[in-house]
Order: structure tokens, then sequence, then C-alpha cells
């Protein structure tokens, strides 16, 4: 175990979402209050580590007395797009700069590292720290919830609530209106947001890159509802990384020519308004899913990993990463997580829900 006095590093890194903060939080208790070592924030992920001197924030217990558990974002800031293997150059070139940031690990004599982030990361950190022989334990966080291995994410949960919500604002609107209406949510590869939400906010279809769907299944589900309940209304969620029929990603380039996921809400609303003869209207979640104060899920689960990541460290186990799975912390291979499945069991309880309360899910 490394002594009383030792230095650890934390760096949150991809995508922020709300309960990271509880994580930095329970690992600065728990390493200064039960090992007596110092924590030192990595600002920006790996982009604090190519500065020089490297950019750092001492974390205090002191600091934590206020609002921070309630806050989503990061106080340390992060990053998704320094990946130091192909690190982006003004000139537009790729440079490998991973040695510099081994470096900068290394300046600051760290006994080990914690990283709270996505598969993305950790496929990158994993790396890293088998180059740097660098001690490192993860910490899965995504508002996606697709880390291989884990139960939840950090940030899983509040997310679904904000859909949710919005569920629960769209349904009036809706039936006021005679409308159908299309939520699209975040979900890159993974349909978990558009799955939970959708079965909690009363959703009629819900769509996800897990199920292959056909217009007509979905235009004979509005027209069910029309002519056998007396619905005048019907709710959609679609996650952003839903194809078209035809296997097309929806996407958006912005002037830079860096391509977003975004549109299948309104690629659906236009061919839904034809196929079920319905008016529809679209709203397009975004960033307000990655926002909010945590939810008390991400706030208890922040603190188990927080806390249960600097016993790793302690204990000399490196290269894992703390998960959630039934009700305990365990942990696993960081590998595992990165090529695990990750995405929605398309024969799991939850897909079987959706099917028992007539869902549709775009194939039947
Ligand atoms: O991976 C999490 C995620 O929220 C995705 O659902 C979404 O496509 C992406 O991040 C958005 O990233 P950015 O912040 O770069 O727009």
């Amino acid at each position: 175990m490394p002594p009383v006095g030792s230095r650890i590093g934390i760096l949150t890194s991809g995508g922020d979402c709300a309960g990271l903060n509880a994580v930095i939080r329970a690992a600065v208790f728990r390493a200064v209050h039960t090992y007596g070592w110092e924590v030192v924030g990595l600002r920006q992920g790996t982009l604090g580590l190519l500065k020089r001197p490297v950019d750092t924030m001492h974390l205090d217990v002191n600091m934590f007395s206020g609002s921070i558990l309630r806050e989503s974002g990061t106080i340390l800031g992060t990053t998704n797009t320094g990946d130091p293997f192909a690190f982006p150059m003004p000139d537009g070139s790729k440079k490998d700069r991973s040695a510099e940031v081994i470096e900068g690990y290394r300046q600051l004599g760290l006994a080990g590292l914690i990283v709270i982030g996505g598969d993305g990361s950790f496929r990158i950190m994993d790396k890293l720290a088998k180059q740097g022989n660098i001690p490192l334990v993860g910490v899965p966080k995504t508002i996606d919830n697709d880390v291989g291995r884990t139960e939840n994410s950090i940030g899983f949960i509040t997310a679904v609530n904000v859909a949710t919500e919005a569920l629960d604002r769209l349904q009036p609107t809706a039936a006021s209106h005679n409308r159908v209406m299309i939520l699209e949510v975040m979900g890159r590869d993974a349909g978990h947001i558009a799955l939970v939400s959708g079965i909690a906010g009363g959703a009629d279809i819900i769509l996800m890159p897990e199920i292959p769907w056909k217009l007509e299944a979905l235009a004979g589900k509005i027209k069910r509802l029309r002519d056998e309940e007396g619905r005048n209304f019907a709710l959609v969620v679609v996650a952003e990384g839903v194809k078209t029929p035809e296997g097309r990603s929806v996407t958006q380039a912005d002037v830079a020519g860096k391509v977003r996921y975004g549109g299948i809400g309104h690629y659906l609303g236009d061919r839904l308004a034809d196929a079920a003869k319905a008016e529809t209207r679209v709203t397009v979640l975004g960033h307000v899913q990655r926002g909010g104060s945590p939810a008390t899920t991400d706030r208890v689960l922040g603190s188990a990993f927080g806390v249960a990541a600097v016993d790793l460290l302690a204990a000399g186990k490196h290269g894992r990463m703390v998960t959630w799975q039934n009700r305990h912390v365990v942990d696993v291979p960081i590998e595992d997580t990165i090529s695990g499945p990750g995405g929605v069991n398309v024969e799991g309880d939850l897909v079987r829900t959706a099917r028992g309360l007539g869902i549709c899910l775009g194939d039947q």
C-alpha cells in the first residue's frame, strides 16, 4: 500500500454527466481520512498532463463542504477530443503525444491514478497505463450506460430522469393537440436511456440502435392506438444512434467537418407524418440530459465507486474498474469493460417489459 503522505491523481475524461463530483468527493474523503494520502486533481482529462507545468488542482476535504455534491459537470473539467495517441494539431495533422502525458504524470510523483471515464477513455488510459507502468483504476461514467460489465454508470439515471420528465411534459400537449410527439434522446450506440425513460414515461414507441425498425410497424401502432383504443396522441422515444431502415446513421457535420449524431427524430417525424397521417412534432433533448442536480442513485453510486476506487489502489489492484453488480461494488479488468457488451440486451427483462406493456419497439 502507498504509505501515508503519498499522492494519488484523479481525472475525469470524455463527456461529462451528473455525479462526477460525487466520485471525486468520495475519493478525496477516503484517501485523506482512511489512508492519509493527498489527492491531486488533473484538469481537463489528459490535456492537463500535456501542459507544463502540469495543470492540477489540489483537492482538499474542506472543498467539499458546500454545494459540489449537488452539482453536475466536473470541477476538474474534461475533454473528449484530446486522444494523446492521435492528438489533433493546429495544422490538422495527428501526433502521438502519449510520452508527454506519461512524463507529466511522472512529474507529479503520483502513486496511482483514478480515471472516471467511459469505454473510449478507458481504451486510451489502459494503453497509456501499460506504456507508462501507471497504477490505474477506472470508474465508469456515461449517460449512455454502455460501459460493459457494470449494471449502471454514473450519470445514467440522472439523464433518464430528465428524459422521463420531458415525456411527462410532452404528454399533455400531445393530447391537447392530437399529435404524435417524438423525443430524441442521447445514446450513440446504446438505447438504455430511450428504453428506461420510455417505459417510465409511458411511451408508445421506443426505438433503440439494438433493434432495427420498419416504418410500417410504427404507423401500424399509431393506427391501432387511434382506431382500437380511441387515443388521439402518441409518444415516441428514439435514441440518437438509431439508424434508418436502410442502415444509415443520421448525423450532422459542423463547419469544421466534425460529425455528430442527431437528426433521427426529425427524419422520423417527417416519415411518420406521412405514413401514419398524423401531425408530428419533434423535441431533441441533447445536452440537457447531461446536467441538473445529480439523482440520488448517481450520488450514491458515485460515492460507492469513489471509495472503492481508492481501496483498490490501497490494495495494489491495478488495471481494474469498479462496477455495480447485484447491489455490490466489484472490480473487473479494465480490458473486459472495453470489449464487453454494453448495449441493451434485446432478450433482457426490460425489453420483455416494454413488449409486455404493448410498447412498439419498431420491429413488429
Ligand atoms: O457518450 C455520451 C454522449 O452524451 C452521447 O450520447 C452523445 O452522442 C455524445 O456524448 C455527445 O458528445 P459531445 O459533448 O461531444 O456533443
